[in-house]
Formats: structure tokens, sequence, C-alpha cells
């Protein structure tokens, strides 16, 4: 019964999150605040807005998870929280309320790594050993990571302006999809990938940005430029205003969402054929894993198949809500860490955080 528990706590964006996870990956209880309803109507995350927020929910959020998992806190091994990278004002919210926690339980404090718990997640649900491939895609982030163990990350390319789901995002907004019923209650990311569906991708010749870099490099922010013209355009065609859904809106979500996979899926192969070159990942079989937000996106999942079987590797998806940020990602990375013996910290006098 001696099992290791951790509780995780995340506030990097605009999520306030925390579970109760054990040493073989059951999760004991969780509970997540979403903030997106607020920041849609703002067209975007607003730091100070973000920060109220969290504070407003954290102590229930983490009460809630506790309680669900029936774990009285003194049983907890440990506490696991975000501290980077992320907006620093809501980051500072969940350290603040973490390091007041530990001192009080007197209870080993483990600082995370976002983008490393969303790597990292996938050994919560399979079995999968390192090294293996991971492509971490959401709306704060976009790299190419090959993970050789708990701490050890080689990154191998990152966005150099914006991540996808923002591109996904601002598209969505100018196309206005959540004055459209049916897409009111999504993020920017599934609306497209919901319009898209009755839209032709072919509609329109986007091309793929980076065609001719030698890197594992990603952008997003020149195809955005022209997808923003192109919207304007069709404006003036069809003579609607800003806030109508355009005809050509379903084309032009299906183009955008091929353009984005296509980029995502060759700078995906480049870093197989690159690390295969090293002997850094096993030459059949290796493992790339999907993650982030828009990796729940079922045609960048397909785009991202066909590369797995010309280069005989396998794709691995956490579920969505896995995808998606959440405490388990941040208390399964906790467990890890305690696991290899690694960044736990005793003593947290020492730390220090934005002040009230
Ligand atoms: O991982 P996440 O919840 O938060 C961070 O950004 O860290 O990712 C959210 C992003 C948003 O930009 C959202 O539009 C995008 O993921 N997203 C999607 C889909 N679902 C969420 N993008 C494309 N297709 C989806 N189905
Ligand atoms: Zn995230």
């Amino acid at each position: 019964f001696l099992h290791k528990v951790v509780l995780g706590i995340e506030t990097s964006c605009d999520d306030t999150a925390a579970a109760v996870v054990d040493e073989t990956g059951d999760v004991l209880g969780e509970a997540i605040h979403s903030q997106t309803q607020v920041h849609l109507k703002t067209g975007g995350i607003i730091p100070p807005v973000a920060q109220q927020l969290h504070r407003e929910h954290i102590a229930r959020i983490v009460q809630e998870a506790l309680s669900a998992s029936q774990v009285s806190p003194s049983e907890l091994s440990a506490v696991a929280t975000t501290v980077k990278p992320g907006l620093a004002l809501s980051l500072g919210v969940g350290l603040s309320f973490s390091l007041q926690l530990v001192a009080q339980l007197r209870k080993p404090f483990i600082p995370i790594h976002h983008m490393e718990a969303h790597a990292l997640t996938v050994r919560l649900t399979s079995a999968v050993d390192f090294p293996f491939l991971a492509l971490l895609i959401s709306g704060g982030h976009c790299l190419l990571a090959l993970a050789r163990g708990v701490s050890d990350f080689l990154l191998l390319g990152q966005s150099l302006d914006i991540a996808p789901g923002d591109m996904l995002d601002k598209v969505a907004r100018r196309l206005s999809l959540m004055n459209h019923p049916e897409c009111s209650a999504m993020s920017g990311g599934e609306a497209l990938e919901h319009l898209a569906k009755q839209g032709n991708k072919l509609s329109f010749d986007l091309k793929p940005p980076m065609q001719r870099a030698k890197n594992c490099d990603f952008s997003f922010s020149g195809l955005q430029h022209v997808v923003d013209k192109l919207v304007m355009q069709k404006e003036k065609e069809e003579g609607r205003e800003q806030g109508q859904l355009l005809s050509a809106a379903a084309d032009i979500a299906a183009a955008v969402q091929h353009t984005v996979a296509c980029h995502l899926a060759r700078r995906t192969h480049r870093a197989i054929l690159f690390c295969r070159q090293r002997d850094l990942l096993p030459q059949k079989d290796a493992v790339v894993v999907a993650s982030g937000g828009v990796a729940s996106n079922l045609y960048i999942r397909k785009a991202l198949g066909v590369v797995m079987n010309a280069t005989e590797c396998t794709l691995l998806c956490p579920p969505p809500s896995l995808c998606t940020d959440n405490g388990i990602m941040i208390a399964w990375n906790g467990i890890e860490r305690l696991r290899a013996g690694l960044g736990v910290l005793h003593e947290t006098e020492g730390i220090r955080y934005e002040p009230k």
C-alpha cells in the first residue's frame, strides 16, 4: 500500500486544473476550470484577467480533485506544479498556491515543465519506452523534440513565430465562426475542423510554409496573413460584412486545415529522418507521439499517419482530454520524476514567485 501519490496543479495558460494520480497511472481525482469562454469574448487571453480567474478558482479546483480522490493531503507523496513555460501571471498563481500548500503539508515540491508533461502523458496510457519523438502542437506551443528520458529532451525544431493553434484560432475568429450556432462552444481549431468537413480543401491553393528550409522548424504567421487577405477578398466578392459567415468559409477552413496538416507532417518526416541518420531513433518501429490541443484534430492525425506508413513508425496520441491542458499530465510527470529520483525539492524556501 506504499504507492506514490502525487497532486498535480496546472495554471500555465487559461485552464485551472488539478489531479491526483498514483504510481500505477490511476487517476484518482481530477478537476478543471476552463476560461475559454471568457477569453473568446475578448478575442484572446488578457493575462491579468486570466490571473484573476486562476485566483478565483484554484482553491476550489484543488479541493475538488483531492475530495474526488479520497486521498487525504497527508497521504500525498508530493505536489507537482507547472513552473514554465507559460504566461508569467498565470504560472504565478499556481506556483504561489503550491508553495503555500507544500509548506503547510511539509511535502516535497516537484517543478514541472509544461511541454515535458505534454510529451510524457503518453506513458500514462501506453507502455512507451524512450527514445520517442514528440510533436507538441497547441495554442501556445509548437515543437518537435526527441524524448530520451524523463528529463532528457533534445529540441529538434520549433515555431519561428506563432503556434498552429494560435493561428487556427485567429483564422476562426477572422471567419467569425463563434457567431455560428453550431460552433459557439468550440475552440477555434475545433470549429475549423468541424466546418472543414463541408468544404473542399483544393478550392484555394495555399502553400505549406518553409518548403525549402532544411530543418525541423515551423512557421504559421505567413500563412495566417495569406488567409487574412483571402478572407478580405471573399468578403468583398460576396458583399458580406465582417461578422457574417462567408459562403466560402467551409472551403477556406478545409484549405487552411489541409495546409497546416501538410506542414506539420513534412516537418515531422524530416525529424524522423534526421534522428535515424544519427541513430537516435530505431530504424524500425519508432514511436512518434503527437500531443497538445491541435493533435486532437483528426485530419492532422491522418496526415501524420501517411508519414508513419512511409517511415514505419507508430503514431500515438493521448486521448483528446489528455491532449489539452490538464492536471493529470502534471501529476503524472511528478510520478515519473519521483520514480526517477529527479528534480524533487524538499526545501522550497528559496523559490520566488510573483507577489500578490
Ligand atoms: O493544449 P491546449 O489546450 O492549450 C495550449 O495551448 O497549451 O491547446 C489549445 C489549442 C487551441 O488553439 C485550439 O484551437 C486547438 O488547441 N485545438 C484544435 C482542436 N481542438 C483544440 N486545433 C485543431 N483541431 C482541433 N480539433
Ligand atoms: Zn498545453
